[in-house]
């Protein structure tokens, strides 16, 4: 379960989130909607411990976030909390496998097992060709397919994506979402995705409707 209990955030003196409320229950598939600039990414980073919020908190399952020191966070984020990014964040330096598997080597939970997993969702998402390559050698959609592998990798509890098929072919959105909806309901993930399709969104059981940095239903 999160709790956003009155969310505030602002930029240069501009309010980006007004006291922003909401729950989200486990297995819930939630969708993120809202004009750009409303304020999508900037909750959900603080969602995700990413962006520390003016005021408010973030509970998961009655969990403080922003209590937890620098070490419980990093430790979330390679067991049980997945994230993808608008802009991926792909480490560069390492080749996209190494890339994949590095939340299961934090974890010390890289096995064999692991990996075929891991190789399982590339070739589900068509990027197992990629594997020996680096970042900058990727389309930006073959970048966003690995930022959900790897988001996926570790079998998360929560999953968060932002825009998760914002670079990608009709078909290739499909075969994404029918694979979010397949963890949510069969492993029972929570998944979070901020979306401006309409198609995208009708995947989730919810819609949140966020203007100027307010929920509107
Ligand atoms: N690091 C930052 N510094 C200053 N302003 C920021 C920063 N991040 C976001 N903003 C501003 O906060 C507002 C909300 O940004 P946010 O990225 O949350 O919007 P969004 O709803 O995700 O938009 P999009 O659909 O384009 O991704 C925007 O006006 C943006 O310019
Ligand atoms: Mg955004």
């Amino acid at each position: 379960m999160i709790n956003c209990e009155n969310l505030k955030k602002s930029y240069n003196g501009e309010e980006v989130l007004r006291k922003v409320s909401l729950e989200i229950r486990d297995g819930e598939f939630v969708s993120v909607m809202g004009k750009s600039g409303s304020g999508k990414s900037t909750l959900i980073s603080i969602m995700g411990a990413h962006l520390a919020p003016d005021s408010g908190r973030v509970l998961h399952d009655g969990v403080d976030i922003f209590s937890l020191g620098e070490r419980e966070i990093a430790k979330m984020r390679c067991t049980s909390l997945g994230f993808v990014f608008q802009n991926f964040r792909l480490i560069p330096t390492l080749n996209v496998k190494d890339n994949l598997l590095l939340p299961s080597v934090l974890a010390k939970s890289a096995d064999k097992a692991r990996e075929e997993y891991i190789e399982m969702l590339a070739e589900r998402l068509e990027i197992s060709a990629m594997l020996g390559k680096l970042p900058t050698e990727l389309s930006g959609g073959q970048c966003q397919r690995a930022a959900i592998v790897r988001a996926l990798s570790i079998k998360p509890k929560t999953l968060i994506l932002d825009e998760p098929t914002g670079a990608l072919d009709t078909a290739m959105e499909r075969r994404v979402m029918e694979l979010l909806t397949e963890i949510n309901r069969e492993c029972g993930a929570t998944v979070i995705q901020v979306t401006h399709s309409e198609a995208v969104a009708a995947y989730g059981s919810r819609i949140i409707r966020i203007r100027d940095g307010e929920i509107v239903e």
